[in-house]
């Protein structure tokens, strides 16, 4: 069971199997689950705490894999009971596996009837509705770094991206993909106001616009600090994060008026000395309220031209002055510098989350990045990227045209599609 939400259904099948004899539940771990679909709401322990006290469960074992087959061997049950949703679908297949299994002992699989009425797949929209809390937003995304071979994070600037972000997936091979979490990007916040990405926009606005996107989602928000600003003032921007339930803030070691990275050398790019930028770490990290917020230190040498040795070096300087994370950035095509920083880094620091942004190396798959040992993916701008054009292309073709007809066709979608887009609106 993975047992996030409880229902009847499931203590049906618990009462079934206690007829049979001593019950032990298989407990799903978030790596079993976060492998296949979403995190749960609850962590392992509390859902292993819940299901042992249900009358009827003798004994709770962690599940570690979608695979039951190694905990079969290791108990050698007389009888496995499960729902009989599993002969049909994508669990029909571990049905087989087990039967076959079970046989070397002579075991048998027992498959209960489905308790009609109940869906985990309605009360799962139906606790999306109700939203989260704070606390439980900003854990997040700590339980997915730790549970999950890569989280995937797309950025966002307004509500409607957000809910794109909350609720597109797509099923491939009976496993579901969607988005763990946003960006909420410094570069797209003030593009969507017609100004330049030069922390222009202040933090007071930009937090202000961010609450529309925290009003419509559950999922983690990783900030963008851009430099953290002030180190005098960095410790309060911590804790208003931490109090909206923002999971993590990634301030870059640059000083002065900030330019966008992508502008690589184009631009003028000062580096901040490593003693100060972990000086400002320090800060953020003493102002911390909660465990779990993150201050990831984002390295910006490659950048700005220097080598792969020196953001190795600042790297672990910030993890050192207590930084729970590090995004090294690169706007080279091939991705190599990326690669030989990851591998290098990983040499001596196993566990330390990395972040990378493959704008410009996107042509490196999720499973080739997660293989050089980085945590978190994040499309840093792509929702505004793909709207601009869109909009650009309609605006012309009304021009164009003197009416509206082809750029409806062509670029809109309906009229009834947009009233139906968001809940509630009727
Ligand atoms: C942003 O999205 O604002 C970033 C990433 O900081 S980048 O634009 O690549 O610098
Ligand atoms: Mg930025």
């Amino acid at each position: 069971m993975s047992a996030d939400m409880i229902h009847p259904g499931h203590l049906n099948i618990i009462n079934e199997a206690a007829k049979l004899g001593e019950v032990t539940v298989g407990v799903l771990t978030d790596e079993a689950i976060a492998s296949y679909k979403r995190l749960p709401y609850l962590t392992y322990d509390q859902r292993a705490q819940i299901v042992s006290s249900i009358k009827g469960v003798e004994h709770v074992i962690p599940q570690t894999t979608l695979d039951y087959v190694p905990n079969l061997e290791k108990l050698h049950p007389d009888f496995v009971v499960h729902g009989d949703d599993w002969k049909e679908g994508v669990q029909k297949e571990t049905r087989q596996r087990i039967i076959e299994c079970m046989a070397k002992w002579g075991g048998r699989v027992i498959d209960i009837p489905y308790t009609k009425g109940i869906s985990s797949t309605a009360m799962n929209e139906r606790l999306k509705e109700i939203g989260t809390t704070p606390e439980i937003r900003l854990k997040r995304l700590r339980r997915l770094i730790g549970a999950k071979k890569i989280v995937r994070i797309l950025e966002s600037h307004n509500g409607l991206t957000g809910l794109i972000i909350e609720n597109t997936s797509v099923t491939i091979n009976g496993m579901k993909h969607e988005f763990d979490g946003m960006w909420s990007s410094s570069l797209t916040d003030s593009t969507v106001k017609g100004k330049p990405d030069i922390e222009a926009v202040d933090l007071t606005t930009r937090l202000h616009d961010l609450n529309d996107t925290l009003e419509v989602t559950t999922k983690p928000i990783i900030f963008d600090g851009d430099t953290g600003g002030k180190i005098e003032h960095f410790g309060f921007t911590v804790r208003t994060l931490e109090r909206l339930g923002v999971s993590a803030i990634i301030i870059e070691d640059k000083t002065g008026l900030k330019k966008n990275s992508l502008f690589g050398t184009d631009a003028v790019q000062t580096q901040d000395s490593i003693e100060n930028f972990s000086n400002k770490i320090r800060a953020g990290k003493y102002a911390q309220v909660t465990d779990d917020f993150m201050i990831i230190a984002r390295c910006e040498s490659l950048i700005a031209g220097r080598s792969v040795d020196d953001a190795l070096e600042r790297c672990h300087a910030y993890v050192e002055a207590g930084a729970d994370g590090i995004m090294i950035h690169s706007k080279n095509k091939d991705g190599n510098d990326i690669k030989e920083f990851c591998l290098r880094f990983r040499e001596t620091n196993p566990t330390t989350p990395i972040i990378a942004v493959p704008t410009t190396y996107n042509q490196i798959s999720e499973d080739e990045l997660s293989s050089w040992g980085v945590n978190v993916v994040i499309y840093a701008n792509h929702m505004l990227r793909a709207a601009y054009p869109a909009m650009v292309n309609c605006a012309k073709s009304i021009l164009s045209h003197g009416r509206s007809y082809e750029a409806s066709n062509e670029y809109c979608m309906s009229i009834k599609e947009i009233l139906e887009l968001i809940p509630g609106t009727k």
